[in-house]
């Protein structure tokens, strides 16, 4: 049996609520607050609910409660104020510190038990629900740090430290074939077709997190073998036309292989994503040998981009209420870029083809 805390300085107050709760709960019982604190400080953590009356000699109630809650006695179990009291504002103040429910003096039987009851019942819930959270915090706190070890294990080995060098060698590959478009592009047209290249290696721990999310083995080879995306290229065009002419012009080298191509421009993702994304592999110089290595270039305009690194922190930044909302927002926005992008794209053209 759960055991309840009745503190009242009348004693028929107490008896009162021991007829109504005894063939449920063992009870204990104090005649002011003094005493019940006494009774707390022994065993607090054996009372399933306090019964707290607001007036009594010596410590009122609301004292105890805030001797309560500097003991950190509050989260241990659910305070059930008893009080004659019927005004709104104790009622306020009493849920304000912290009380979880109040029952108003003369005492009707039913009322009384199924409040305690469910008050206590509730009670439980929310602390099984805390364990829960924790539990689950700390195992994915446990996971985390396992990751971070293997992670910084697997950029230890030799194998995998040289081929990181060969990832960055086929970025740079990439970046300056593009570099070289671009200045052949130029003298025809009078102008760039990009505004900027950004290079990125993927981290040893976002590597070895999508090589364990994917199911693929944890191995030097199983990374070349299974990902794509290890050198990243993203090339920041001004137009639209701009993207398909240099992805066509670098794609069509003929040492270099189309291995997957992904138009989110004609076919943009649920969220307004737009970009296009070429994995190719490229052939790399090094010391002894040719190697064909994987590069995944993405091409987007200048707006995509902003938008793009912007919809990339909704993703990944935690506690951001109204993501739904933000969502929508960020569809429209997306579908605003597109227009601009054309309609920019026309003014060029109109700029760019008059004959002088
Ligand atoms: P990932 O496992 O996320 O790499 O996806 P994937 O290999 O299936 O390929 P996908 O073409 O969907 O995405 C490749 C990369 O494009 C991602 O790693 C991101 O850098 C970028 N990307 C794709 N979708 C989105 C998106 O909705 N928003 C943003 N901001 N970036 C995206
Ligand atoms: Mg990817």
């Amino acid at each position: 049996m759960q055991k309840i805390l009745i503190v009242d300085d009348a004693e028929l107050n107490r008896e009162l609520l021991r007829s109504i709760l005894e063939d449920d709960f063992e009870i204990e019982t104090a005649e002011n607050g003094k005493v019940a604190l006494q009774k707390l400080q022994a065993y607090h953590r054996k009372i399933a609910a306090l019964l707290l009356d607001l007036r009594m000699p010596e410590m009122n109630g609301f004292d105890v409660i805030s001797e309560l809650r500097i003991m950190g006695y509050m989260d241990d179990m659910p305070v059930l104020i008893i009080s004659g009291e019927h005004a709104v504002e104790i009622e306020n103040r009493c849920l304000e510190l912290g009380a979880s429910d109040f029952i108003h003096k003369p005492f009707e039987t039913s009322i009384v038990r199924n409040r305690v009851k469910n008050t206590i019942d509730l009670f439980n819930c929310k602390n099984q629900l805390q364990q829960k959270v924790w539990e689950q915090e700390e195992a994915l706190k446990k996971q985390r740090e396992i990751i971070q070890l293997q992670a910084e294990k697997l950029s230890e080995a030799k194998s995998f430290h040289k081929l990181m060098v060969e990832y960055r060698s086929v970025m740079r590959e990439v970046e300056s074939r593009l570099h070289v478009l671009s200045d052949m592009f130029s003298e025809e047209y009078k102008r760039n077709p990009f505004e900027s290249i950004k290079c990125r290696l993927k981290s040893p721990e976002s590597i070895y997190r999508k090589l364990e999310k994917r199911g693929y083995p944890l191995t030097v080879e199983s990374i070349q073998e299974n990902l794509t995306d290890v050198a990243g290229v993203r090339v920041i065009c001004s137009f639209p036309d701009d993207i398909y002419r240099l992805a066509e012009l670098l794609s069509r080298q003929d040492d270099i292989i189309l291995l997957r191509k992904k138009d989110y421009i004609k076919t943009p993702k649920e969220n307004g994503y737009r970009s296009l994304h070429l994995i190719l592999s490229v052939p790399v110089f090094l010391p002894h040998e040719k190697k064909y290595m994987k590069a995944e270039v993405q091409f987007r305009t200048i707006a995509m981009d902003f938008w793009a690194s912007l919809e990339h922190k909704l993703k990944y930044k935690k506690n951001i209420e109204n993501t739904d909302e933000i969502g929508v927002q960020l569809k429209e926005c997306a579908d605003s870029i597109e227009s601009l992008d054309y309609r920019m794209q026309e003014i060029r053209d109109k700029i760019f083809f008059v004959q002088d």
